[in-house]
């Protein structure tokens, strides 16, 4: 049972054509849309939480001019977010003649196709692959292994898979397959101006429309993503007679870049900002892929990570490490109507405890600001973004930033599975070491605390000693004193405590240069063989 109080009118694109779909609650998932009202049963359900890629569909969107395509998880995106958007499903992509999209061939030929749970789901990541692509001639077997993390075979079936997301490239596009981008552009334009006034879902297409509906309507649900609200609606049950969605706000929508830090929008997506991320601090690629898997980093955005403030929740020990800071902003009323006014706090500021925060019920999170890397060359003057550039001896391990001293950024995930998982505990920590000496540190940890939490006391612990095997076996004794983790079904409370000093010893000795087994370099393929 959903609201039906608040029902509005949903109108997306299917096939290039308007799909309009009366009294759609604004609880309701985009896969309940789509099989219950649409009957469009290829979609399934799997685990309804966003792990397993069965109900995986692409969304196409006008960014720029050009249509860009996600795939995303429908069983945790509520229908109305997708309104104005066009919508592909594992029954829209072969010819109206029964000829097969390539993604669909290829699967067959390399007998890639298994079950009817979670076949639906990998073609639609292929799908979504494809299309970014141009065609998928350029894909390679590290692209696919990363793109197809959030679809998970419970019969382990993937070289097949892998095999057809590089063969697809090669085969012919049978008529009436592809999708015509102009034609969709076009129609995508047309369905904006059809999009209704109704409260029920509100979607404010500007900053300061956003703050004054949050104003008005204190009690609304606040989403952006909602890989994490789906959940408590798919698994808690829970329902919303109203809903403040913040990702159309164009100005939030945006990654701005200024000589000392980057600014990120609370609208931009998980994939969008570790995409920024990556561009400053390369070595945080793997950790951003494994954050949960790409329908889920397409949807959920950065800022809700943070605003949701979950303890397990992966970017924040990086962005506390990091030395990152929030904007909160909220519409205030003034003599002559009102105005914007903002607050910013560091990150570990904002939580208060199990997720709750000082946010104000007039207050959203719209910005993440985060440091550059020491040693980055300015390139924007504060007010004109660029895009970012290329770190410059940033803060790669042994990097030598302005004033001789080594900075060194890492951050861990330790979880049962290397793809597509949960935090059992998440560490990252950035030092910078002068004359041998911990001249820097902040260490961001999840997983041990009911909240994302800095470790002041290891901080304590380090500054200013030599560092040495010396200090980091008293940093390692501080840093487990510091937390009292418990145990649940991800790790015991003793697993997490020792993990926490062993990850500081593995920092110790990545930053003389030693590797040890690095997971980070394995692919599905030597695994396999
Ligand atoms: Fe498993 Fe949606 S049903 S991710
Ligand atoms: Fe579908 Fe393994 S074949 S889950």
């Amino acid at each position: 049972m959903n609201s039906k109080n608040s029902a509005q009118t949903l109108r997306f694109l299917r096939r290039g054509q308007p799909v309009t779909v009366g009294n759609v609650a604004p609880d309701r998932t985009l896969l309940e849309v789509l099989r219950e009202d649409l009957h469009l049963s290829a979609t399934k359900e799997g685990c309804g939480e966003g792990d397993c890629g069965a109900c995986t569909v692409v969304l196409g969107e006008a960014v720029g001019g050009q249509l860009r395509y996600q795939a995303v998880n429908s069983c945790i995106r509520l229908a109305h977010s997708v309104a104005g958007m066009a919508v592909w499903t594992a029954e829209d992509i072969a010819a109206p003649s029964g000829e097969l999209h390539p993604a669909q061939e290829a699967m067959v030929q390399c007998h890639g196709s298994q079950c009817g749970f979670c076949t639906p789901g990998f073609v639609m990541s292929l799908f979504g692959m494809y299309q970014n692509s141009g065609g998928g001639q350029s894909i390679t077997r590290e692209q696919a292994q990363a793109d197809l993390s959030g679809n998970l075979c419970r019969c382990t079936g993937y070289r097949p898979i892998l095999e057809a997301a590089e063969k697809m490239g090669r085969l012919p596009l049978p008529d009436g397959c592809g999708v015509d981008e102009a034609a969709t552009l076009t129609a995508l334009k047309a369905l904006e101006q059809k999009q209704n006034g109704d409260e029920s879902y509100l979607r404010p297409g500007t900053l300061q429309t956003l703050l004054q509906a949050r104003a008005a309507h204190p009690k609304a649900q606040v989403v952006a993503g909602t890989t994490d609200v789906g959940l408590w609606v798919t698994k808690q049950h829970k329902r919303f007679a109203q809903v403040l969605d913040v990702t159309a706000a164009r100005e939030l929508q945006r990654v701005e870049t200024y000589p000392h830090h980057i600014a990120i929008g609370a609208a931009v997506s998980l994939t969008d900002a570790f995409a920024a991320l990556v561009q400053e601090r390369p070595q945080l690629k793997t950790f951003g892929q494994r954050f949960a898997g790409l329908p889920v980093r397409n949807s959920g955005t950065l800022g809700g990570n943070v605003a949701n403030g979950s303890p397990i929740g992966d970017s924040m020990p990086l962005l506390i490490a990091l030395g990152a800071s929030v904007v909160l902003m909220r519409w205030k009323k003034t003599k002559t109507g009102g105005e914007i006014a903002h607050r910013e706090l560091r990150l570990e500021d904002l939580y208060t405890g199990y997720r709750t925060n000082v946010m104000r019920p007039d207050e959203l999170l719209c910005w993440i600001k985060v440091p550059r890397p020491t040693g980055h060359a300015p390139s924007a003057a504060p007010g004109h973004p660029k895009p970012a550039s290329a770190p410059v001896g940033g803060s790669e391990p042994n990097a030598v930033g302005s004033l001789g001293a080594e900075q060194f950024m890492r951050v861990y995930k330790i979880s049962k599975r290397f793809d597509d998982d949960i935090s059992a505990v998440c560490l990252a920590i950035q030092m910078t070491v002068k004359g041998g000496v911990v001249q820097q540190v902040s260490i961001g940890a999840g997983g041990v605390a009911a909240t994302p939490a800095r470790a002041r006391q290891t901080e304590a612990a380090l500054l200013g000693q030599p560092w040495n095997a010396d200090t980091v076996m008293a940093g390692a004794a501080a840093l487990r004193a510091e937390f009292q983790p418990i145990s649940d079904m991800r790790a015991s409370a003793a697993y997490r405590h020792t993990v926490l000093g062993n990850l500081l010893q593995r920092f110790w000795l990545e930053s003389q240069g030693l590797q040890g087994i690095n997971l980070d370099n394995l692919q599905t393929v030597e695994a396999l063989s």
